[in-house]
């Protein structure tokens, strides 16, 4: 199977993150597929077009975030958006067959608008990020797009756009699926999404010491206001982050037991996740602490990649040009 996915360098990648995808796009990549992954710089610029100021240095984060996590560039391709202009020349021919109703029937597209009051986002680019995402996806003609639910609609509209284009010029694009990782989302450390604009965020690339602090301040259930008092794991933030991050089944019942007895503080339960935490992301730091002195490594895994992509984008542009007719 071929399979391509992105992330928006908007800013750093967040424990949510990975196990919410990268844990998904490794385990997809070490199950043998064709993987191509890769950076959506143009559309970090639909909403921060006017803030690039962090655009280069997340790309480059989130690139070592990727290595670090387990995305090996022998087995899948790692490469930016911007580099490839191919995708914007199929952005460009796919928004001439592309009714804007379908765009503006977008629910995130109605959802950002809404949310983000105080920018302004009627602009042409953020109403063609639906566009812009079947080109890049469509490019590598692949068979899934692993992706949260969020992404849903975008990839069923990248199969309208596949139809619409196939049944006017010809059959090039077979019709992507998406995989759903089914995993519930990790919410934030005070129990809301996890979001940067929260500030309830646990950053992947986070000291020991901070990650500690995190924790032992996160949210719990708030009927356990006093160490005698009990609860119940079920409404409680830390508990999500035990069913992700490795916690086994007999210290869940220890917790379980403990927690509705009120025979264990939430500190104890803590220090358990703590454990387990710092357990999975410790080799991840180690990893991105060698990447952060390799410079001229991550350069070239990001050279290699485009280049790559580019090699199937042109192939794949070459077959619409001819379809199309521009013979130029
Ligand atoms: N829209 C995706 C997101 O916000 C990012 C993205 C851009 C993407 N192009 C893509 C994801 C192609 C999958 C395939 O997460
Ligand atoms: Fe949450 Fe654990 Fe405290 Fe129970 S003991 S409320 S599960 S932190």
């Amino acid at each position: 199977m071929r399979v391509l996915s992105g992330m928006r360098p908007t800013g750093k990648l967040h424990v949510g993150h990975l196990v919410g995808a990268l844990d998904n796009w490794v385990r997809i990549q070490n199950e043998g597929n064709e993987c191509y992954y890769f950076i959506a710089d143009w559309h970090a610029l639909t909403t921060n077009y006017d803030d690039i100021s962090g655009i280069y240095e997340y790309t480059m984060d989130i690139i070592r975030t990727f290595i670090a996590c387990g995305l090996d560039p022998d087995k899948s391709v790692i490469f930016v958006q911007s580099a490839i202009k191919e995708h914007a020349e199929l952005q460009l021919l796919f928004s001439m067959i592309t009714p804007i109703g379908w765009l503006e029937r977008v629910p995130t597209y109605k959802e950002l608008k809404q949310q983000l009051v105080n920018k302004d986002l009627s602009n042409l680019g953020f109403l063609g990020y639906p566009v812009l995402q079947a080109a890049d996806i469509l490019m590598y003609k692949p068979d899934g797009v692993p992706v949260g639910e969020d992404q849903v609609y975008h990839v069923e509209l990248t199969r309208e756009i596949a139809r619409r284009f196939n049944y006017l010029y010809g059959e090039v694009f077979p019709e992507p699926k998406e995989l759903l990782s089914h995993l519930p989302k990790l919410p934030g450390t005070d129990g809301r999404k996890m979001s940067k604009s929260y500030g309830n965020v646990i950053q992947i690339d986070i000291t020991e010491k901070e990650l500690q602090e995190k924790v032992l301040r996160m949210m719990t259930d708030p009927a356990r206001k006093r160490r005698s008092d009990p609860g119940d794991p079920a409404k409680c933030p830390v508990w999500d982050y035990h069913k992700a991050f490795g916690t086994t089944s007999s210290e869940k019942e220890y917790i379980i037991n403990g927690c509705k007895t009120a025979s264990i503080g939430c500190v104890d339960c803590k220090k358990i996740l703590l454990n387990h935490m710092i357990e999975r992301l410790r080799p991840i730091w180690q990893r991105l602490n060698e990447l952060k002195k390799d410079k001229d490594y991550v350069q070239q895994v990001i050279k290699d990649g485009n280049e790559k992509a580019r090699t199937f984008a042109v192939e794949t542009m070459k077959e619409v040009r001819k379809v199309m007719n521009l013979r130029f």
